[in-house]
């Protein structure tokens, strides 16, 4: 039974159904904005049959022509974050995106010419916010991360009212926007994204980092269709704890936060909008359903990602994926991802999906266009009332 036409027209079944596999190919979906030139997807996945341990998925050290090492997963590496940068290095352009906290503009550097994104957080909106401890840990944490799959930090440095972080500039912008033109993925397409944040996560975990924050405006796409993470304003580091789960389990495992989102992740992009969306609905019913894991899969779903999706929302804690005494094994060899090569997936040999047509290196054009502060006040000298909460920064 149909309940409810969403935004898009997509009919929602009102029942728990497994939905029938559809055969879809990217030209039959519609397009929301249709002055919008469509995504070009190419075939993504090839067949391939070959599944490494984990352990080989975390301590690959693969490199590519842009990425470098890979850090072993058992400890972080000591690799350290310049503070030799200052906003003199730059010439500020204008803003790539705005979040909560912060605001991160494009900016081009005065010496090598090339192109990066800094993101400004105001101090005092940190202090405001008390988000001072995880602004210090998201610089210290993404700086000790090193992975194909997620931003790079190069340096990070202050002024008296600011705090500067400077990434490698992802010029194809957020997932959330692909998703938004496309409505949503065809199951190859949305099955290569799955695979590329769970490599991604699983990175993290492996040094005990949980992100916290996964959601396609964080997720962002390279010029070459792979994808990087950004925003380690949520992360966390969780150290020194064994999680076994035996009887009813009362708690989750910390990473078990992670999967869980990244199972809302495949949902949106399959579906088109989040599992629990219901319009106009009120944030409590809202908060009901999710306790509830009550998802309704709109018909056509990929059956095989419906029973991944399934086994990572549901409210039975001694049954969601990434909870389990196993972890994450059952994520990375569940048939949905049976044809994912891994080793070559986490050296970017699968070919991406989607390749943003970019005009050149700083070209912003797969961004949306926001609001512009006054960068004139960026470098204020002077008295900082905060000095020593953010030494790391210097
Ligand atoms: N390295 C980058 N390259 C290009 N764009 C980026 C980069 N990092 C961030 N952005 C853009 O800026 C936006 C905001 O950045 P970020 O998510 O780090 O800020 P935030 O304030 O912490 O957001 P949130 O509200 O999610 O916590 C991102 O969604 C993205 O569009
Ligand atoms: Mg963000």
């Amino acid at each position: 039974m149909s309940t409810g036409i969403l935004d898009n027209n997509v009919p929602v079944s009102d029942a728990f159904l497994p939905p029938q596999p559809v055969v879809q190919s990217p030209a039959q979906y519609p397009y929301l904005y249709p002055e919008l030139q469509p995504p070009v997807y190419q075939e993504a996945l090839p067949a391939k049959i070959v599944l490494p341990t984990l352990p080989q998925i975390m301590l690959s050290s693969s490199e590519t022509q842009t990425d470098s090492v890979v850090a072993p997963a058992s400890s972080l590496s000591d690799r350290r974050v310049a503070n030799r940068y200052s906003l003199n290095d730059f010439v500020f352009q204008h803003t790539l995106g705005t979040g909560s906290f912060g605001r991160v503009h494009l900016v081009q550097s005065k010496h090598n010419l090339r192109f990066y994104a800094v993101k400004v957080l105001a101090k005092e909106k940190v202090v405001r916010l008390k988000q001072v401890e995880h602004t210090n840990s998201e610089r210290g944490l993404l700086g000790s991360c090193k992975h194909p799959f997620l931003v790079n930090l190069w340096g990070t440095f202050q002024d008296a009212n600011n705090l500067f972080m400077v990434m490698d500039f992802v010029a194809g912008g957020e997932l959330f926007t692909l998703i938004r033109k496309s409505v949503r993925f065809p199951p190859a397409v949305a099955k290569f994204y799955a695979a590329e944040v769970a490599v991604a996560l699983e990175y993290l975990h492996g040094l005990d980092i949980i992100y916290r924050d996964l959601k396609p405006e964080n997720i962002l796409i390279g010029q070459d269709g792979h994808i990087k993470l950004t925003d380690f304003g949520f992360a966390k580091r969780v150290k020194d704890q064994t999680y076994t789960l035996c009887g009813t389990p009362d708690y989750l495992a910390p990473e078990s936060v992670d999967w869980y989102a990244w199972g809302v992740l495949i949902y949106e992009m399959l579906a088109g909008y989040p599992p629990f969306y219901t319009k106009g609905a009120d944030p409590a019913s809202l908060y009901k359903k999710i306790i509830e894991g009550r998802v309704r899969y709109p018909q056509g779903f990929d059956a095989g990602a419906y029973d991944l999706v399934q086994n990572c929302l549901t409210a039975d804690l001694s049954k969601r994926y990434g909870n389990l005494h196993r972890g994450s094994v059952e994520i990375f060899r569940h048939p949905w991802f049976s044809e994912v090569e891994w080793d070559l997936l986490l050296s970017k040999e699968i070919p991406a999906p989607y390749i943003p047509d970019l005009k050149g290196e700083g070209d912003s054009s797969q961004f949306e266009t926001y609001a512009e502060n006054d960068t004139s006040e960026y470098g204020a000298k002077g008295r900082d009332e905060y000095a020593d909460l953010f030494r790391d920064f210097d």
